[in-house]
């Protein structure tokens, strides 16, 4: 079962007892989305620039990541080719994803009438769709130890499963090894978690791993890339340390 659940800054998120988890920090979606995937992860100088952004997301959930990529794109005005790729093993609802506020929280609010025909392709099948000129969304439905991303280089990882105590199977070392080799060498993999285990298997994977403030009244989310220049100026942390303490 899932149900709609109102978060402080008045934008939806889902509350799944399958999982018992939120899908999103309950102090609010919209604003944790932002700051973790957006502001952090360096892509919003990509579509300032108008480069070519190509996106692998863990965990579709609501679409919100993929609605607020459009927003900004749009907002911005950026010419930049984009490629949204998400994974979704077991869809919300296309009654649920119609009930969704996410409208209210867009600069563009018309790109919210996307998200129900989208869940529509999704509980169907796969999702191919271009919900903007020069932006495409895949999302694979199935689980992401089935999916196969072959001919791709990614450019930034949204790595947003549900919390490693729950969701387990998507914090491993196989994992992070699977999502690297098809990333490009730039590539920054941004997650709100920041417990250790899980950026230990980042490290075994070969991700450089660095800390940086997490949103919301969390002290800290977690950047990874397979470049340490890409990290420079973060925190970083000791990755050798890291595998000696989890191998
Ligand atoms: C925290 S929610 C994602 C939130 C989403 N990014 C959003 O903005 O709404 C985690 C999602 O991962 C999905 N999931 C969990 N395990 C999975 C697996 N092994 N393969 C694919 N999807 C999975 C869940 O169904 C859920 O929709």
């Amino acid at each position: 079962m899932k149900r709609i659940e109102i978060c402080r800054d008045g934008s939806h998120t889902i509350y799944s007892e399958e999982f018992g988890q939120f899908y999103h920090n309950p102090n609010g979606a919209v604003a944790e989305s932002l700051h973790v995937f957006f502001d952090q992860s360096g892509i919003v100088q990509d579509l300032k620039d108008h480069k070519p952004v190509r996106v692998l997301e863990i965990g579709f959930g609501t679409g919100l990541n993929a609605l607020l990529l459009a927003d900004l794109k749009k907002s911005l005005n950026s010419s930049s080719e984009i490629l949204f790729q998400s994974v979704e093993a077991y869809p919300i609802s296309v009654d649920i994803a119609g009930k969704l506020n996410y409208a209210d929280h867009l600069k563009n609010s018309e790109l919210g009438e996307q998200l129900a025909p989208i869940f529509e392709q999704l509980a169907n099948g796969h999702v191919n769709i271009e919900i903007l000129p020069k932006y495409r969304l895949h999302v694979f439905h199935g689980l992401f130890s089935d999916a196969d991303f072959a001919g791709n280089r990614f450019d930034y990882v949204f790595h947003d499963p549900f919390s490693p105590e729950v969701n387990d199977e998507l914090w491993t070392s196989e994992v992070f090894f699977k999502i690297r080799m098809y990333c490009a060498e730039h590539a920054v993999l941004a997650t709100y978690c920041a417990a250790t285990k899980a950026r230990a298997a980042m490290a075994i994977a070969g991700w450089f791993v660095a800390r940086a403030p997490g949103a919301l009244g969390k002290r800290e989310m977690t950047l990874a890339s397979k470049s340490a220049k890409k990290l420079s100026g973060l925190k970083r942390l000791n990755e050798e340390r890291l595998i000696e303490r989890f191998t």
